[in-house]
């Protein structure tokens, strides 16, 4: 038997085992042999009960708001580098390892029952964050939000100019969505960026690889969580999909949805606690002696409306990916948004 001092001892296990040189973290308490070296002082609950993915631009701020107005619901502290996103499971942060993360969280003392999460509007696109999120926190609630898709990509557009963004600044909207093969790279890295969150079935399909619904036999379960499908089985979801739509118009019915999906307590009461403000044109929080806590400027942004090209082109562009969304929330036995379906139409 041979052994190397540790740095070598790594090289060489990687030598041998390259495919492993990707880690991905999983709860240090849920193995023995993980447990077993994993410092006494630390803990291994310091990680969200749910996770807010995104997509950027579908209303992500507003709902995490929201969801900090409730009693038992606290989210991460805010990164300093990222601003408010954590953005762990998406990104190079991943490879600071699970302390990094745990540190964004209070440590839950043994009385409380509070709901951390964290939302990072970068997860939904992300090809490994539901990997990554699936092998740490497995039994985390997914919430994401969906708005019509051209919608988004013309928000984002307009978030990217207000961030002096070159691209953005030099090219038109109609230019960054129908930009061929052979445009300049960073044309076609705007492109990207702006129309592949869109393809929300694919994401979807994807969260849905790693955080499957489960059929389950017992009750026990909250049962805002339990669909009937069509073959009358009951099924648990770990996932929630919200339509940011309505969630901009009426917050109060998604909020008391949100709710139920968590299996939160105390219910808190959102129609009492929001209120409409003309001034800003969205719901706001309802502060005491009537005045109201909204977004800042950088959310519910006024810009011209979109032009009826770009309307026109986009709802050709989403045609097969609103249509393959329309089966998903079929077999997922959900609603469909009025968006959807107003699309779904035109493009007959
Ligand atoms: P616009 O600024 O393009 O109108 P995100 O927080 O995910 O980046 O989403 C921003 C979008 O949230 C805004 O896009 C706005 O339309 C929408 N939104 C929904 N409810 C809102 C609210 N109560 N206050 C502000 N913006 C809200």
């Amino acid at each position: 038997l041979q052994t190397l001092p540790p740095f070598q001892l790594a090289r060489k296990y990687f030598q041998l085992f390259p495919e492993q040189h990707d880690p991905i973290w999983q709860n240090p308490c849920d193995d023995k042999r993980h447990k077993d070296i994993w410092s006494k002082e630390k803990t291994c609950d310091r990680l969200p009960k749910f996770l807010v993915v995104g997509p950027q631009k579908t209303g992500t701020t507003a709902l995490y708001l929201f969801l900090v107005m409730h009693p038992s619901i606290t989210s991460n502290f805010p990164s300093l580098r990222t601003f408010e996103e954590v953005q762990f499971f998406n990104g190079n942060n991943y490879h600071k390892g699970i302390d990094w993360y745990m540190d964004f969280f209070p440590v839950p003392s043994n009385v409380t029952s509070d709901f951390l999460f964290e939302k990072s509007a970068n997860y939904f696109p992300s090809e490994d964050a539901p990997k990554r999120a699936a092998a740490l926190v497995p039994k985390s609630k997914i919430i994401t939000l969906i708005i019509n898709p051209s919608d988004r990509a013309y928000s984002w557009y307009q978030h990217q100019r207000a961030h002096e963004d070159h691209a953005a600044l030099k090219y038109s909207f109609y230019e960054v969505i129908s930009a061929g093969h052979h445009a300049p790279a960073e044309l076609r890295s705007l492109q990207n960026k702006c129309l592949v969150p869109g393809w929300y079935a694919i994401h979807i399909e994807h969260w849905l690889t790693y955080y499957p619904p489960s059929q389950q036999s017992t009750l026990s379960f909250n049962l805002a969580l339990l669909k009937k499908k069509n073959n009358n089985k009951l099924f648990f979801f770990l996932l929630l999909i919200i339509d940011g739509q309505q969630l901009r118009s009426d917050p109060a019915a998604i909020m008391d949805e949100v709710q139920k999906f968590l299996g939160v307590s105390p219910y808190y009461n959102y129609s009492q606690a929001l209120s409409f403000d003309p001034q800003k044109g969205f719901w706001c929080q309802l502060l005491e002696g009537g005045k109201t806590k909204c977004l800042g400027k950088s959310k519910g942004r006024k810009y011209p409306p979109m032009d009826l090209e770009s309307r026109t082109f986009l709802s050709r562009y989403y045609k097969d990916h609103n249509v393959e969304l329309s089966k998903l929330l079929h077999r997922l036995g959900q609603p469909l948004p009025s968006w959807l379906r107003e699309e779904l139409q035109k493009v007959r």
